[in-house]
């Protein structure tokens, strides 16, 4: 069966952006020219999902509004004469059929996916974070991993080769083996290893295809690191069980999870846009003249 269906999960606190995520979602922070989220849903789209589910929480309304009708400024544009403004509003708000689910409380990531439970219960699903922002044009990311699942069957996870001083930062894989270059039989995984600890240097990055039994395990699952319910907790006890591999993603990463790190998106991708590259060179040879 297809996977047909992407999660996000946004009911997230975004504590690493306050104050400006007190009332303002992180996800609808600007990347460039359009929200961090609208990356993570183009990318989905692009892969061939065409339901997208939204964990969403408190503060995270505009991005409901983001993706819905607005008449008034349709109206507007397009009395005005604005038709390109007022084609580009359709187009996000025609982008795709998504489906909101409240997660009342933020219990953590793998409490977050179990909220799509009722809508993803049996079938092989997606699950895209959005402060993981992938750039790869010709084969979106999340495509590698359908593409996988496809020919192997099981649980599909993107994983990022990390230098060894940044293994604490992420969760780690133990692989058992390789089928092909760059995809790996996962056997374990530990969150937030020491160096010395970790099995791998292969980090799990925001993109998987689960399997629907994670939800049965999900609703088991203890609180853990933080003491939020892990998905990394989770995975683990679903790689007992049933097949779970790696995917080494090809393409470019943007952690925008960080001030730092969606600063640094930022600059990155003006650097690449043909129209705003002379403004972001000018600014810094002038700055440092
Ligand atoms: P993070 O822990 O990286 O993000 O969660 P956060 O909680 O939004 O931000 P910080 O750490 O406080 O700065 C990873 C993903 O899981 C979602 C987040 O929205 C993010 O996409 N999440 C996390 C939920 O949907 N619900 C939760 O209870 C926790």
């Amino acid at each position: 069966m297809k996977v047909k269906k992407c999660v996000f999960p946004v009911a997230g606190l975004g504590t690493r952006f306050l104050p400006v995520t007190k009332e303002l979602a992180k996800e609808m922070l600007p990347l460039v020219n359009r929200p961090i989220i609208s990356y993570g849903v183009e990318e989905a789209l692009s892969s061939g999902c065409d339901e997208i589910v939204m964990i969403t929480g408190r503060a995270k309304k505009s991005i409901e509004d983001y993706f819905d009708r607005s008449f008034e400024l349709e109206e507007l544009l397009k009395s005005r004469g604005k038709t390109e403004l007022y084609e580009m509003m359709l187009k996000i708000s025609n982008m795709a059929d998504i489906l909101f689910i409240r997660q009342r409380e933020p219990l953590g990531l793998g409490h977050a996916v179990l909220c799509a439970e009722p809508v993803c219960k049996n079938e092989f699903f997606g699950v895209a974070l959005p402060d993981d922002v992938f750039i790869n044009k010709d084969a979106p990311i999340l495509s590698q991993l359908i593409k996988v699942h496809e020919k192997l069957g099981g649980t599909v996870i993107a994983l990022e080769e990390v230098a060894p001083e940044k293994v604490s930062r992420y969760g780690i894989v133990q692989t058992q083996f390789s089928i092909e270059n760059g995809i790996y039989k996962i056997s374990d995984m530990i969150e937030k290893p020491k160096n010395e600890e970790a099995p791998s240097n292969l980090a799990i990055m925001g993109r998987y295809v689960l399997s629907p039994s994670i939800f049965p395990i999900l609703k088991e699952q203890k609180a853990g690191a933080g003491g939020e319910i892990q998905l990394t907790d989770a995975l683990k006890t679903l790689a007992d069980q049933e097949p779970v591999w790696g995917v080494v993603y090809k393409g470019r990463r943007f952690d925008c999870g960080t001030q730092t790190g969606w600063l640094s998106a930022n600059i990155q991708l003006a650097l690449n846009d043909p129209e705003l590259r002379d403004v972001v060179l000018e600014v810094v040879k002038n700055e440092t003249e």
